[in-house]
């Protein structure tokens, strides 16, 4: 599978979040990691769709939306329209992941299932027929800036071994070390968000951080 990079903005410069995510559109990243938080699933508030659909006309970079809210089935359409690429929501949220799940597809978005670091990856797998990609969690979600959870690759190798096409995404403490690891086990979707923001060339470290994955790949 081929290695996206997707810088999360929450820890970006905020009070220039258009600019920041038309500098990594221009770095070549993939996509840019929209964390939507509600004070609730997660102690942390972020942003909603209005956010988004303010950045959607100052760049044509794919949108991946991570939804850290209780309620995810309530805001499906405000995220579809505000021109949302890839929305993805928690397995662990009060909500009927099935139907929300047929409710991202039929508005011929990309789906995104996420699992909290305590969650069993066998909890997620009667979904995968219906998802685009996994988001395996590899911090509690809520906060930028934490360590690494290595008793996380165990899901990710996991789940490569079992579906090789399927888009496996991690998020929560990738800096170069970590990247290798999440690579080799089979990740191919890398979020990171103060790694990459905390650099002063952002062409550079998209570039470094997706030769150290693409060169760390698992081939299976
Ligand atoms: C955490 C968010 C992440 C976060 C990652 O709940 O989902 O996307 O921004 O930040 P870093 O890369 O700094 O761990
Ligand atoms: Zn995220």
């Amino acid at each position: 599978m081929d290695i996206k990079i997707s810088p999360s903005v929450l820890a970006c410069d905020l009070s220039r979040l258009s600019e920041e995510c038309r500098a990594m559109a221009e770095a070549k990243a993939h996509m840019i990691h929209l964390d939507v938080m509600d004070g609730h699933f997660v102690p942390n508030l972020t942003f909603g769709a209005p956010v988004v659909k303010g950045l959607r006309d100052k760049t044509d970079i794919v949108f991946d939306v991570h939804l850290m809210i209780s309620r995810p089935d309530l805001y499906i359409e405000d995220f579809v329209s505000a021109g949302a690429d890839i929305i993805t929501f928690h397995i662990e949220a009060d909500c009927d992941t099935e139907a929300v799940l047929k409710k991202i597809k039929s508005a011929s978005v990309k789906s995104g299932l996420a699992i909290k670091p305590g969650t069993e990856i066998e909890k997620a797998i009667p979904y995968i027929p219906l998802v685009d990609m996994l988001l395996i969690m590899t911090v509690e979600p809520g906060f930028g800036g934490q360590s690494f959870m290595h008793d996380m690759l165990s899901k990710v190798e996991y789940l490569r071994e079992n579906y090789p096409k399927l888009d496996i995404q991690v998020d929560g403490g990738i800096n170069a070390d970590t990247a290798k690891l999440v690579a080799s086990a089979g990740a191919n979707v890398i979020v990171a968000g103060s790694y990459l923001f905390s650099q002063d060339d952002y062409k550079k470290a998209v570039l470094e951080l997706y030769e150290i994955c693409t060169n760390s790949k698992r081939h299976s």
